[in-house]
């Protein structure tokens, strides 16, 4: 792996500069970033959902014996490991994570809690590097709502590409909830609040606005729904967690 500078060199714009929100580089800026407070700046700000859906998304993955071959993609620092290893103990992870700082801090945590078994891949998800149907599930928690549409569909012929036939797969990600006041709610906590919490346990506050940006445009997570419904050879089931403040995206591959 690549060494790791202290800051990235790629300035990020700033949110009232209206960023091109879903180049690749500036994603990777983002999370470079966030990543030495992500851990518990997630822990912290999803008051425990993001746990809870990160459950719930494993529990969409069926638990047979013979689904070994994991892939994580958009695995951050590697947060959805300890579910995955709940739900199906004998799994293989490799996990797909562009941001190199993002990647040093799942190397420390694969080398602690997991004798450093899980596969480390840092690239864009999007190259298509893994080999046709060589994985038995993939998996995603909260990586969907950075892509544009043109990325979604890749993302989601990429999933049906890497899948074995009979594989299944899951993601999940934040959306805006159907109802309008748990919308305005949660629209303000994510702009005002986070960020403000972001300032008190000493993070900075600009990364976190963006969260609330992307979740802007990802909305409904319709986009993504519509990516992965398009694909043929995908059977697609989409299920809303708590009144719609995150929905997942799972099936399996024929
Ligand atoms: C919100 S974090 C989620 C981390 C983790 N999966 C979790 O459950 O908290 C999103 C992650 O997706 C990664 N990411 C976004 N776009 C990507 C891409 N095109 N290829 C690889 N990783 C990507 C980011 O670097 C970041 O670590």
């Amino acid at each position: 792996m690549t060494e790791i500078p202290d800051r990235p060199a790629v300035a990020l714009a700033s949110p009232e500069a209206a960023p091109a929100l879903y180049e690749a580089d500036d994603v990777r800026t983002l999370f470079d970033r966030m990543a030495t407070s992500y851990d518990r700046m997630n822990i912290a700000l999803s008051l425990g959902f993001a746990r809870l859906w990160r459950r719930q998304l494993l529990g969409l993955v069926g638990a047979t014996g013979s689904r070994r071959r994991v892939l994580d993609l958009m695995s951050g620092r590697g947060e959805t490991w300890s579910e995955i290893e709940r739900r199906l103990p004998q799994a293989e992870i490799t996990a797909v994570d562009f941001s190199a700082q993002m990647m040093a801090h799942a190397e420390t945590r694969s080398r602690a809690r997991f004798g450093g078994r899980v596969r480390l891949h840092q690239e864009d998800a999007l190259n298509g590097t893994a080999e046709r149907a060589s994985f038995d599930v993939v998996v995603s928690a909260y990586g969907l709502k950075t892509f544009d549409t043109p990325q979604l569909e890749r993302l989601a012929a990429e999933v049906a590409r890497v899948l074995r036939p009979g594989g299944s797969f899951a993601f999940i990600d934040v959306t805006e909830p159907t109802s309008r006041a748990l919308r305005v709610a949660y629209l303000s906590y994510l702009r005002w609040m986070v960020p403000l919490a972001a300032t008190l346990l000493h993070s900075d506050p600009t990364e976190y606005r963006m969260l609330h940006r992307y979740l802007a445009g990802f909305g409904d997570g319709a986009r993504a729904v519509e990516a992965f419904q398009s694909q043929p050879g995908l059977h697609v089931e989409v299920r809303r967690h708590f009144f719609g403040c995150a929905t997942s995206i799972s099936g399996r591959r024929s």
